[in-house]
């Protein structure tokens, strides 16, 4: 394995690979490997050093309860889903939901995408079985191919180039549009009137979009017009989770002389690949960028304290954000003496939640899907702990899309399981669509403002 002339700090990808790494590919040829890991390291940053420090920021704004994240986009990016129609719709939404929550939590909302380099999955099993035929699992588009034949399903390195290249256009565009004008806090206001006007779902946030309207047009009569009006900062997330990737992107900060994992601002370590000893841990505990943790239902408080001593031992503020995933049904039991012990324990973390993970089944029809009822369900149960507790939620971190897919079920428009297979296209999870993810922040605000 070729390594760089110098990555001080950070274990060499053999180093890591004896930890025993889980969920990884397993390569035919690693000489292909070995070139497409140069190739790799060859590339300029997508992300600057000094933009993840800026987000760090925020996010200790987050652990000290005075600010709140957003962070979402699609389980899974496809290298066909680079679009400009895709990437402006789930910008648009996410842009949506950050005016209605701002306004209820009144206190900034950090954007943070799922997106520009979410292209690997871990998977429940090495293997997918159709019709008595068994192949290997589809890994995401950084790994192999989703079509079910045996060629498609050989993992390829020269698909880690291609997420180098996707995640670059998908910046670029996400660059252009958050600065643009495109963003201008009243054009994404006057997408929400159409919503709340237009929809016999959206109706029933009309007071509080006429609350916003009148907050804006007082804004507009006082002649206030910040630059915050007319461009938004978005930052660019995923599951560090392919070893190859993430360390070929791993560089030398020439300010700090420290590394940075620059394929995106932020990288999470996945319910499933967050062993103490692990490869993944490990290379996140070298870089300096804000990292997330995924907690699911087995979390011990000592497991969430043991990881913050790997990944944070100076206890930074911003560092680290634990994401919860404990489902609808368990998060009023297993959260509380988590947190509880965690902030007894004097860990300094942003505390997030994903109402997602938790909350997957399959459908009669065999599609995956979630049950919008359970996602609030488990969003009003991480309020009402954190409330009970005294600590602060922190924010949301969401599988969804800009489009008007029907992946999971229920949501104002009442989608049935029966309406599934009308349009459905996530490649791994199911996605909240445009409008059951503006019904979410419509309704998380409200309980914001219960709060
Ligand atoms: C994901 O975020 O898509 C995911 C696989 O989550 P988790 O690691 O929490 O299962
Ligand atoms: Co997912």
């Amino acid at each position: 394995m070729q390594e760089p002339a110098s990555l001080p700090g950070v274990p060499s990808l053999a180093e890591l690979h004896a930890r025993g790494a889980a969920q990884q590919p397993t390569y035919p040829d690693t000489a292909a490997v070995d070139a497409a890991v140069s190739q790799l390291r060859s590339y300029p940053p997508l992300v600057f050093a000094g933009e993840c420090d800026e987000l760090k920021e925020k996010l200790a704004a987050v652990a000290r309860g005075e600010a709140f994240l957003l962070q979402g986009g699609d389980c899974a990016e496809t290298f066909a889903g680079v679009t400009a129609d895709n990437i402006r719709n789930k910008l648009r939404v996410l842009l949506q939901m950050a005016v209605v929550l701002t306004y209820a939590a009144s206190v900034p909302v950090v954007k943070l995408g799922r997106f520009a380099g979410q292209y690997a999955k871990p998977r429940s099993s090495d293997f997918e079985t159709r019709d008595g035929v068994t192949l290997p699992a589809y890994r995401g588009d950084a790994v192999n191919g989703y079509d079910f034949t045996a060629e498609s399903r050989v993992p390829d390195p020269q698909r880690l180039v291609d997420v180098y290249h996707a995640s670059s256009a998908t910046l670029n565009l996400v660059r252009a549009f958050t600065t643009g004008g495109y963003a201008d806090l009243r054009q994404v206001h006057a997408w929400n009137t159409d919503f709340v006007l237009g929809s016999p779902v959206g109706n029933r946030y009309e007071a509080m979009a006429n609350e916003i309207d009148r907050a804006l047009t007082f804004m507009r009569a006082i002649g206030a017009d910040p630059d915050e009006f007319h461009r938004v900062e978005m930052h660019s997330s995923h599951e560090a989770l392919v070893l190859e990737y993430e360390h070929a992107m791993t560089r030398i900060d020439s300010r700090t002389s420290l590394p940075y994992d620059v394929s995106g601002h932020f990288v999470w370590i996945g319910e499933r690949t967050r062993q103490l000893d692990g490869a993944h841990v490990e290379l996140l505990s070298k870089i300096r960028n804000p990292i997330g943790v995924k907690l699911g239902p087995t979390t011990s408080a000592d497991d969430a304290i043991a990881l913050a001593g790997r990944l944070n031992p100076e206890n930074e503020a911003g560092r680290l954000t634990f994401i919860t995933r404990m489902g609808a049904g368990k998060i009023n039991e297993l959260l509380p003496p988590l947190v509880e012990k965690v902030e007894a324990a004097g860990v300094k973390a942003a505390w997030v939640c994903d109402p997602m993970h938790g909350n997957t089944y399959e459908a009669s029809s065999g599609y995956k899907t979630r049950r919008f009822d359970d996602v609030i369900a488990e969003v009003q149960g991480f309020f009402d702990v954190h409330r009970a507790l005294g600590t602060w939620p922190g924010g949301l971190h969401v599988e969804l899309t800009g489009d008007d897919v029907t992946e999971c079920v229920g949501g104002g428009e009442e989608l049935a399981e029966i309406d599934l297979g009308s349009r459905y296209e996530s490649v791994c999870d199911p996605r909240l669509n445009r409008v059951q993810s503006l019904e979410l922040a419509f309704l998380v605000a409200e309980m914001l403002r219960k709060a």
